[in-house]
């Protein structure tokens, strides 16, 4: 029952971030201050992020990612990648920090099942239109990276986690946004 439970939410938000897509355009400067909120249980912590060239790089990619987290689990990520790129390898909510060398704090895709261990989509995705990925973690998936919940969400808060679609071409990163968490950013009722 809960994975089914699960399955919905997550094309509940499939549809949810096609529609986000379709809007029409027009309002960028608002878009530029609040991205667009994913649905959410009431209660949930949601973050969301527009993903665009990272510094200095030029790139046909562009796309969202959503977390969402209802109280108690299970948590949900959701990168929808557009436009265009070649041999994209990986993705990750990184920690801004380049004294601690920017180090991963949850792995979006491919699921990492080892501590620690960044791990390579094979093979590699290469696509023109739009790729989605989308996946269920908890406390064992911030753990690989080492740290915990609460650690990582005191970083979400303060703006200091962004997410990474590294490629082949761009092995440190081709296409990044830093996540934004929706007011008031913490678990209600
Ligand atoms: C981008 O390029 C400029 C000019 O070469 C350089 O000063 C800057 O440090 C670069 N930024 C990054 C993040 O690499
Ligand atoms: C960044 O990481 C370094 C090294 O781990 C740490 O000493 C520093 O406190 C961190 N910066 C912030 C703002 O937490
Ligand atoms: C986290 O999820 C994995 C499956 O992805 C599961 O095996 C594990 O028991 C879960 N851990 C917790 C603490 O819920």
């Amino acid at each position: 029952m809960a994975s089914r439970r699960v399955a919905l939410a997550a094309l509940v938000l499939v549809v949810l971030c096609i529609g986000a897509h379709a809007k029409p355009k027009g309002d960028k400067s608002k878009d530029k201050k609040d991205p667009k909120w994913p649905d959410a249980p009431s209660g949930a912590i949601v973050a969301a992020t527009e993903l665009s060239a990272a510094p200095n790089k030029t790139t046909s990619g562009k796309g969202y990612a959503y977390l969402v987290l209802p109280k108690g689990g299970p948590y949900q990520s959701y990168i929808m990648l557009g436009g265009e790129m070649k041999s994209v390898s990986m993705a990750h909510v990184h920690w801004m920090n380049a004294t601690a060398k920017n180090p991963i704090r949850l792995g979006l895709f491919p699921s990492v099942t080892a501590a620690g261990t960044p791990v390579l989509l094979n093979p590699p995705l290469s696509y023109k239109g739009s790729a989605t990925f989308q996946r269920a973690w908890n406390e064992t998936d911030i753990g690989y990276w080492g740290t915990d919940i609460n650690t990582f969400l005191t970083l979400l808060k303060s703006g200091a986690l962004y997410v990474n679609v590294h490629t082949a071409a761009n092995p440190g990163g081709e296409i990044q946004g830093t996540l934004k968490c929706k007011s008031p950013c913490m678990w209600g009722m």
